[in-house]
Parts: C-alpha cells; structure tokens; sequence
C-alpha cells in the first residue's frame, strides 16, 4: 500500500450519514470512496446466495476471499454494487443482508480476508474510507480521521426514510430495536470493535443539515488538498 496517498477516515455506527457525507466529500474531492459496509454486507448477501451457514467462520471467510466486489461510481449518488458480476446494489441493502453482514463482521477470518481488498482503494488522487474501524485498523496512518455520531432515534428515522425511497416498508420501533442491537454487537465485538480513533474528530450529526457536516469535515484538510 503506498503509504504517500492521502486518506481521510469516516467512521460511525449505522444511520450517522457516514454514506452520504462520505459520498459528498470524495465527489467534491474528486477523491475515490469506499464503502467498506458494502463489503461485509456482500458476504452476508453471497451466503445467502449460496445457502451457507453464516455461522460457520471458515467458510465465511472463504467466501469474502473469493468473491469478487465492484463498485461503479456515479457521483454523489450510492454506487452500483456487482457481486461475482450481478448487480446486488438493493439486495445488500436489505435488513437481512445487515443482520448477516454483522454476524460475519465478528469474526476475525472475514475481516483479515477483507483487509487487502480495503487497502487496494487506496489510489490517487486520495481516498475517503467510510466505515467503522477505517481509522483504528484499516488506514491507521490517515493523515485525517473524523467520527460521526447521532442520536439513536434520529438514525432510526434516516434508516426508515432511507427503506422508505427504495420502497421497503419497516415499523420504526423495530428499526430502532435493530439499530440498538446492532450497536452493541458493533461495539461489544472482540476484533475491531466500533470506537474512534484517539486522533478521530468527533461531529454529532443530530439535527444538523448534512452542508453544514461536509463543510465541518472539509475544513479539517489541510488547504493544498481542499484547493
Ligand atoms: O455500514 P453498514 O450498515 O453498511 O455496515 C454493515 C455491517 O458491517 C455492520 O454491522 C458493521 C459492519 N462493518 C464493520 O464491521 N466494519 C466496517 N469497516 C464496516 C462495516
């Protein structure tokens, strides 16, 4: 990995607008992005695919190592996701595909067989790295790391109207159930837990409009980066 390529680090648990923001500012940055999510959730949704035990941590780890992820960019908008060739972009969103993705999340196999397909995003002209140990595990060295947060409710509404435009009908209460259990085995996890990073900046992103967060996230790079 060439260590003299810029990285910015956005990390965050779930519904915190890491996407978005992520999106934004790689787009504004003319910077590559990678959604790191998408990659443990592609694992979640191959087993799927494929009838495997999601339980079962070789082979879990089998199947990230072997399976073949693409993105195809499209400016600020969600990237296109192929799986092994398939366009698996909405299937990968689905609840189920998350509750997967975050059984295989724990297990160390997945994360190391995932670890060189993160490190290969990192291109000229930069990077940004969305996620949830981007600064802590994956570019320890990024020259900037930010830490996004929000309030349990307000993440469980942006999850609700996120499923609500792909046309997916979810009870909020249910949402914010998931979103709290998610949390804790994010967080509670053994093998990069979700924490910042000791140099992350911390911005809480309840009740502020989504300019004003990549204005914040700009202004923490340097001047000959941000032109
Ligand atoms: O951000 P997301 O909801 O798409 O992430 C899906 C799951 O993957 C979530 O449970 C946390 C896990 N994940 C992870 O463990 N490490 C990352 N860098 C990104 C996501």
């Amino acid at each position: 990995m060439d260590t003299s390529i810029p990285v910015l680090t956005i990390d965050g648990p779930s519904g915190s607008g890491k996407g978005t923001i992520s999106r934004i500012v790689a787009s504004r940055l003319g910077w590559h992005y990678l959604d790191s999510g998408a990659l443990y959730r592609v694992v979640g949704y191959a087993a799927g695919r494929d009838g495997a035990d999601v339980s079962d941590a070789t082979a879990m780890a089998a199947l990230a190592a072997r399976t073949a992820v693409r993105f195809v960019t499209a400016g600020d908008a969600e990237p296109r996701v192929l799986v092994d060739g398939v366009d698996a972009t909405d299937a990968i969103r689905t609840e189920s595909a998350g509750a997967a993705a975050s059984v295989v999340a724990a297990m160390p196999a997945v994360r190391q067989a995932l670890l060189d397909k993160q490190c290969a995003f990192r291109q000229r002209p930069g990077l940004v790295a969305d996620g949830r140990d981007m600064g802590t595990v994956v570019f320890p060295d990024a020259g900037c790391k930010v830490f996004l947060t929000a309030s349990a409710d307000q993440r469980a509404q942006r999850r609700h109207k996120q499923l609500k435009e792909k046309g997916l009908s979810v009870n909020i209460d249910d949402l914010l159930r998931e979103i709290l259990a998610r949390d804790a085995r994010d967080a509670e996890r053994a093998v990069s837990p979700l924490k910042p990073a000791d140099d992350a900046v911390l911005i809480d992103t309840t009740d502020v409009p989504v300019e004003r967060v990549v204005a914040r996230v700009l202004a923490l790079l340097p001047d000959h980066i941000r032109g």
